[in-house]
Order: C-alpha cells, then sequence, then structure tokens
C-alpha cells in the first residue's frame, strides 16, 4: 500500500512559511526515489487556497484539518467541505482529538462531517485514539473500536478513506507509543475495518500519529497495519518532514 505522509500544521503558519512550503517542494522534487509515499500537508484554512495553487503539479497534496457537516449556510465562523474542495484541499483530518476535547467533537459529528468530506469529493483522515486514563484502565481497544464504530458513517463503503491512530497522551508530548502498542491497535482497526467496510476497509490507510519524528519514524512506519503518519511537531521544519517521508521509502 502507498503511505501516506500527512502533515497536520495544527494553528500554525503565517505568509512566512512559504519558505517552509518552498522547502518541502524542492526536498520532495530532489528525491527521485519518493515516488511510492504520498505527502501532504494541511495548513490552516488561511493559507489552503495559496498552498494548493503553488503546490498544483507537483508532488505535494494540500488538506484541510476539519469542515462543516453543511454545503452552506448560516454558520457563522464555519468552513464547509465544498469550500475546502474548491479551495484546492483534497483531503480532510476529522475528528482529531483536540477538537474533540476543545469543541466537545462527538463520534456522530464527525461522521456526519465525514459523508460532507466525501461528497465534496474529499478523502476524509477521521482520527481515533485513547485518553491517557484509558490506557491505564486498559480500555484503549474499547474506546478506539467503539470512536472507529461511531466516526465512520457506511457511506464510506467503496470509498477511499484513511483513519489516524493517535493516542492522546502521545500528541505533542514526547511520548510515543511502543512498536507493541501501535501494533495490537492498528491489527484490530484493520480487522474493525476489513469486517464492516470489506474491500474499501481492507485499502483504508491507518496512519499513526503522536510525537512521530525523524528518529522514530522508521521503526513506526515499518511496523504492519501502518500506512503512514500523521505528524504535528515534526511537520513544521521541512527538514524533519522529509527526513520521515524518506523513511517511508
Ligand atoms: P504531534 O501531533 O506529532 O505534535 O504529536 C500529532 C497530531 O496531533 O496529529
Amino acid at each position: 500500500m502507498r503511505k501516506l505522509i500527512a502533515g497536520n500544521w495544527k494553528m500554525n503558519g503565517l505568509s512566512s512559511s512559504f519558505e517552509t512550503l518552498n522547502a518541502l517542494l524542492d526536498g520532495l522534487s530532489d528525491d527521485p526515489e519518493s515516488e511510492q509515499a504520498e505527502a501532504l500537508i494541511c495548513p490552516p484554512f488561511t493559507l489552503i487556497g495559496a498552498f494548493a495553487a503553488r503546490c498544483k503539479g507537483t508532488k505535494l497534496k494540500i488538506g484541510a484539518q476539519n469542515c462543516h457537516a453543511a454545503k452552506s449556510g448560516a454558520h457563522t465562523g464555519d468552513v464547509s467541505a465544498p469550500m475546502l474542495a474548491d479551495s484546492g484541499a483534497r483531503y480532510v483530518i476529522l475528528g482529531h482529538s483536540e477538537r474533540r476535547a476543545d469543541y466537545g467533537e462527538t463520534d456522530k459529528s464527525v461522521a456526519a462531517r465525514v459523508i460532507a468530506a466525501l461528497d465534496a469529493g474529499l478523502e476524509p483522515i477521521i482520527c481515533v485514539g485513547e485518553n491517557l486514563s484509558d490506557r491505564e484502565a486498559g480500555r484503549t481497544m474499547d474506546v478506539v473500536l467503539a470512536q472507529l464504530a461511531g466516526s465512520l458513517p457506511d457511506a464510506l463503503i467503496g470509498k477511499a478513506f484513511t483513519v489516524a491512530y493517535e493516542p492522546v497522551w502521545a500528541i505533542g508530548t514526547g511520548l510515543t507509543a511502543t512498536i507493541a502498542q501501535i501494533s495490537e491497535v492498528h491489527l484490530a482497526i484493520r480487522q474493525a475495518l476489513v469486517q464492516r467496510f470489506g474491500e474499501a476497509g481492507r485499502a483504508a490507510r491507518i496512519l499513526y500519529g503522536g510525537s512521530m519524528k525523524p528518529d522514530n519514524a522508521k521503526d513506526i512506519l515499518s511496523t504492519s497495519n501502518v500506512d503512514g503518519g500523521l505528524i504535528g511537531g515534526a511537520s513544521l521544519k521541512s527538514e524533519d518532514f522529509l527526513a520521515i517521508y524518506r523513511t517511508a521509502q
């Protein structure tokens, strides 16, 4: 399966970030070996249009970090999936744990936005992951599988989609899940996806996210059922993102 190396810039990025973008494009074009993995950056909404225009015809794709479930209407401050597609986004991250925590996003609201993304022709990257107390109480599998069941709508049958397993305690903390933990959860996710979505579940990519860095990426990305990474902090530095990307070949 072709791996996906996705950068989640979160609430970081100004017009000066074109420097980083240009460095990423240089690094990707210098690298003929790098045909295999797909590279994606999800900047804040304000940069999507300009970044997508700059990346046209290059190896780097642009995505978003959220969308509304409705196509348009009276939702002050929100951005819809058709708007993202119109700006040149190809992917959208949905149900990230920071949004679940900050805005009380539920599995149900994530599922509604997945449908909106599919309708707009965007590939959803749906995030799941346990927090530290779930992990310590031995509830990791229950939590992750329940999020998966609730956040993924039946509309995904026959569609291309990506799931990101991001243990909340590993995000931005410098703590990474062990290979054994990653391998166990990714296998359970794969089995659940295949059982529910058949071929589409077998073809879906399962990314790992949570303090992925150049020095741990190789081990993580060579674990079975790990089909790429969702990278926060390290994706803000072009050299780190490129180093992780090259590890994915
Ligand atoms: P991190 O973030 O790589 O900074 O841990 C990952 C994410 O939140 O997607």
